[in-house]
């Protein structure tokens, strides 16, 4: 039987940290409000409209990435990933958990001949420049992904990339080294695709960007570096079962979801940490960092009067920012929640030498491993906290496997989307980015915007 990932919540409690913890009854009221939370859920799933909860059971596109994955892609050894946000962060958080750490620095052979993997989110031409110089591009699969085909980060990075393709190979070859994953029908994307007969895979239209990691925006580029995606759906799949409760201390991600949302509404704590004690979880937390932030972070309620609300979430990692951000959660005010990510079993440990035996200030370590340091360290750090009345909870995965993962994703998106219900905002739009989008395109110069230019920017600020 596959070990389930647990929520310990005990440090959230009024009854366990004092006056800065949750009452049992708010929670008790809170699960009365989570039965329509999740009638409303469930109807939204049976209207089309959480094509997220979907994904695991789309055997046929895994089945067309699988053997993308199995035939054309393993003639490359290397495949870069262009996109942005939701297009890039589930992927990159993927890689980190699933694949040996540096996978890039690996051997082929320690790969077993997988290819590298790099995934380029930003425009920064430095960056940028200086991977494209450094590839053997006769060697290289570009997978552009982007829903929507008009995200100008992606859409340059995607020009720059087809003019250096096509001083390098005939027109072809240049397909050959393209794979788009986008709208199943619409955008640029879909039509240059269309019109040359490039590869591509659908990111079905009922699914967000930052909702799609386990649709192929993230199971292609998964896939191609040899992680187990059936494991990860299966995984995702069985958290979906497990929150089919309406019953509130039965359903984890309703559970992190209310705790998150009560620590906020009614113990004054907006900034939600998330903290990995695990160098492979790093990327999750920033995955997880997207998801909170832009889907609930909304000016306008579900009725569209103005409310301003949402969380901010928070990244860090355990036990290296102990020596950055601690001292703050410790003692600053009582305005975060901390949730530790542990892992119960670690995938390899080091063991501490015995030396210096004769120091006392650092004997003590000989004998103990990293793992054991890390795991005493995130206990330290909880009990602390929670000494200090601070509110923090634990999110523990039996191992750092595919199936693990995809219980935890699928989690924290339903989390998500129950955190919307309860903040009573729509967790699937975005529309306070559009405006940049618009101002960009204005300075820009594309057509249609001129209006949207806006003067540069006013320099006085740095003037003597
Ligand atoms: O979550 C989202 O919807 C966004 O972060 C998008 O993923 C991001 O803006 C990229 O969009 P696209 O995939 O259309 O290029």
């Amino acid at each position: 039987m596959t070990e389930r990932i647990v929520l310990d919540y005990n440090n959230m409690l009024a009854e366990r940290i004092g006056e800065h913890g949750i009452s049992s009854a708010s929670i008790d009221t809170a699960a009365t409000r989570f039965s329509a939370v999740h009638a409303d859920t469930q109807q939204r799933r049976d209207s089309g409209e959480l094509g997220f909860l979907q994904l695991p059971y789309e055997h046929d596109v895994v089945e067309q990435i699988r053997s993308f994955a199995d035939g054309v892609g393993q003639a490359f050894d290397t495949v870069v990933v262009l996109g942005i946000g939701g297009s890039a962060l589930g992927m990159s958080a993927l890689l980190q958990a699933l694949r040996p750490p540096r996978w890039n620095e690996l051997d082929d052979e320690a790969r077993e001949y997988f290819p590298k993997l790099y995934v380029l989110d930003n425009v920064d031409p430095v960056t940028v420049g200086a991977l494209l110089d450094r590839l053997d591009l006769r060697r290289t699969l570009f997978n552009v992904i982007s829903k929507s085909g008009a995200t100008a980060e992606t859409m340059a990075q995607y020009l720059v990339v087809r003019d250096r393709l096509q001083r390098e190979l005939d027109e072809e070859g240049v397909r050959g080294h393209l794979i788009f994953t986008t709208d199943p029908e619409k955008g640029v994307l879909r039509r240059i695709a269309a019109a040359e007969q490039i590869s591509t895979l659908p990111v079905p239209p009922a699914v967000g960007g930052r909702f799609s990691v386990l649709s192929a925006v993230g199971l292609l580029p998964a896939a191609l570096v040899g992680i187990d995606v059936a494991a990860l759906l299966a995984g995702a799949a069985d958290m979906i079962e497990r929150c089919g409760t309406s019953d509130l201390r039965a359903n984890p991600a309703a559970l992190f979801a209310v705790l998150q949302y009560l620590a906020q509404t009614e113990k004054g704590a907006p900034m939600h940490v998330m903290m990995p004690y695990s160098d492979q979880l790093a990327g999750l937390s920033d995955w997880y960092c997207q998801l909170w932030a832009e889907s609930l972070g909304k000016r306008k309620d579900r009725a569209g009067r103005d409310v301003f609300r949402g969380p901010t979430p928070v990244s860090a990692l355990g036990a290296t920012d102990q020596h950055s951000q601690v001292q703050l959660y410790m003692e600053g005010p009582f305005d975060k929640t901390i949730t530790f990510l542990a892992v119960k079993q670690l995938d390899s440990d080091v063991a501490v030498p015995r030396l210096h035996e004769d120091i006392e200030d650092i004997a003590y370590l000989g004998g103990a491993t990293l793992g054991s340091l890390l795991t005493a360290e995130l206990h330290a750090t909880a009990a602390a906290l929670s000494r200090n009345g601070r509110m923090n909870m634990r999110i523990e995965v039996p191992r750092v496997d595919a199936h693990a993962i995809g219980q935890l994703l699928m989690m924290l998106q339903i989390a998500t989307v129950y955190a919307g219900g309860f903040y009573d905002v729509n967790p699937l739009d975005q529309p306070g980015v559009e405006l940049g989008k618009q101002l960009t395109y204005g300075l820009m110069g594309r057509s249609g915007f001129e209006e949207q230019k806006t003067d540069a920017p006013d320099p006085r600020w740095i003037s003597a």
